[in-house]
């Protein structure tokens, strides 16, 4: 089934146990951090200390780490001790060593994940399937929330999943970026297993109502 990662990039960060608590209740399956380190991106966002107090306050949360930053291969071990589940970096943050960008998340017991701006051909990530156990299409440009979704989005979803498919691999496919009740779906459709939502949840009069339509039960 679709999981709802909640990006608590839109939380109130002075409430943000009440926020994520709230949204975990309300039917979200993940909670997606933000790690931007305004160099890799135009935008700061925060970094592990936040991740290690809301991870103490909530245990039992899964967390989806997304690093927007230019060396992820010198912060992983920061994030795996603060109770990162998966970490994700960038392709582009590191052309020539992801391999071992890998390896270092690997050793530090967390899942691994990989991600593609919207500009990166979707070609780029097809070596890592079956190598990685995530990859992440950004659906929009990365370093802020609140983004329109970008149209070209579930046809990269859907070479990526045909690929896996052709494959016969099992990566997790993602998506991040403007996703809503009407952008969710395509995703789905085009084979996203997890979908990033920010502000669609954090910002909804009715987070439950918007997390059963991107779960597909509305
Ligand atoms: C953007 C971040 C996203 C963002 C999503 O750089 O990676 O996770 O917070 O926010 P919305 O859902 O508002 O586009
Ligand atoms: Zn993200």
């Amino acid at each position: 089934m679709t999981k709802i990662a909640a990006s608590i990039l839109s939380a109130d960060f002075a409430n943000l146990q009440h926020d994520c608590t709230r949204l975990l209740q309300e039917g979200a399956d993940l909670l997606h951090i933000d790690v931007m380190d305004g160099h890799f991106v135009p935008n700061i966002s925060y970094g592990a200390p936040v991740l290690q107090c809301l991870h103490k306050a909530l245990p039992d949360a899964y967390y989806d780490v997304h690093l927007m930053i230019s060396d992820p291969a010198r912060y992983a071990a920061d994030f795996a001790k603060a109770g990162a589940g998966l970490i994700t970096f960038h392709l582009e943050a590191v052309p020539d060593t992801a391999e071992e960008v890998i390896a270092a998340i690997r050793a530090t017991g967390c899942q691994v994940g990989i991600s593609i701006r919207p500009g990166t051909p979707v070609e780029a990530a097809f070596p890592y399937l079956g190598v990685v156990d995530l990859i992440l299409v950004m659906s929009v440009e990365p370093g802020f929330g609140g983004q329109k979704f970008l149209p070209g989005t579930p046809q990269r979803l859907a070479a990526l999943d045909a690929e896996r498919k052709r494959r016969g691999c099992a990566t997790i496919l993602e998506v991040d970026g403007g996703i809503n009740a009407e952008t969710g779906p395509l995703c789905v459709q085009a084979g996203a297993d997890w979908l990033v939502a920010g502000s669609s949840l954090f910002h909804a009069a009715d987070p439950a109502a918007v997390v059963r339509l991107l779960h597909g039960q509305a």
